[in-house]
């Protein structure tokens, strides 16, 4: 089973409206919709806006679905030049950029009960992601996605998240699902295509491009799963004759 997170309906309704055999459930109020989808069984779930709902949805799913791995796809703002909108970020690592307890002495971002700033994304799923995204006419950049709970949409917020973390693109989720997968050993990935540039034009882009961009983003997914499907036949060393 694949675990496959959105955050809003029109990010998960491309993936769940073709998904084969579906059976709908609600728990705690987030829809999980599953399925086949490429020949692969998956959950496909929207989770809602910000880290506590990604969290509770990703957790969740761990539980009911026992899936062997999390895909997080959606949207972002970008933290570099190197990525304009309609490109596509996918995370190496996360970071939540609102967790600060330095006030006692810790460094910014650090979850303090496990010790972590960065949380990593699975490499395999990572490259495979990377080389699914390279089919699309668009930049593409791995690099750490820094989560919060603020639609960032300030130059100098923008520019503080990206110093200090290093981060090349923001969103609302995947860091949170990000330590749900970490505490549970799940293999985790996230592809999120920019919406807009994070700054004073934010709102007005969001907008004009969020619906292009949730679905380069689930493009993506759905040629990854097709992708798993064939290096899944390859590893049991399938006799094509
Ligand atoms: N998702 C898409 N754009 C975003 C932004 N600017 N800030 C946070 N989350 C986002």
């Amino acid at each position: 089973m694949i675990g496959i997170i959105s955050a809003m309906e029109k990010e998960s309704k491309y993936l769940t409206s073709v998904l084969d055999s579906p059976r709908r459930e609600e728990i705690s109020g987030i829809p999980y919709t599953s399925g086949v989808l490429e020949g692969r069984e998956c959950v496909i779930a929207t989770c809602g806006v910000g880290k506590v709902f990604a969290a509770i949805c990703a957790q969740t799913m761990f539980l009911r679905y026992a899936p062997s791995m999390l895909l997080n796809s959606g949207v972002a703002g970008t933290l570099t030049p190197k990525l304009k909108i309609g490109d596509i970020a996918v995370a190496q690592k996360f970071v939540q950029h609102d967790m600060d307890t330095s006030a006692v002495g810790d460094p910014p971002g650090l979850v303090s009960g496990i010790r972590k700033i960065y949380f990593p994304a699975d490499p395999d799923l990572v490259q495979l992601l990377q080389d699914c995204a390279r089919k699309e006419r668009c930049g593409v950049q791995i690099g750490c996605i820094a989560t919060g709970d603020h639609f960032v949409a300030e130059q100098a917020e923008k520019e503080r998240i990206a110093k200090r973390f290093g981060a090349v693109a923001c969103e609302m989720e995947g860091g949170a699902i990000a330590q749900v997968a970490y505490v549970n050993r799940i293999p985790y990935a996230a592809i999120r295509t920019i919406s807009d540039c994070a700054d004073g034009t934010a709102p007005e882009d969001y907008a004009a491009f969020v619906g292009e961009a949730v679905a380069r983003s689930a493009g993506v997914v759905r040629r990854f799963l097709a992708g798993l499907g064939r290096e899944a036949a390859f590893a049991r060393g399938r006799n094509c004759f």
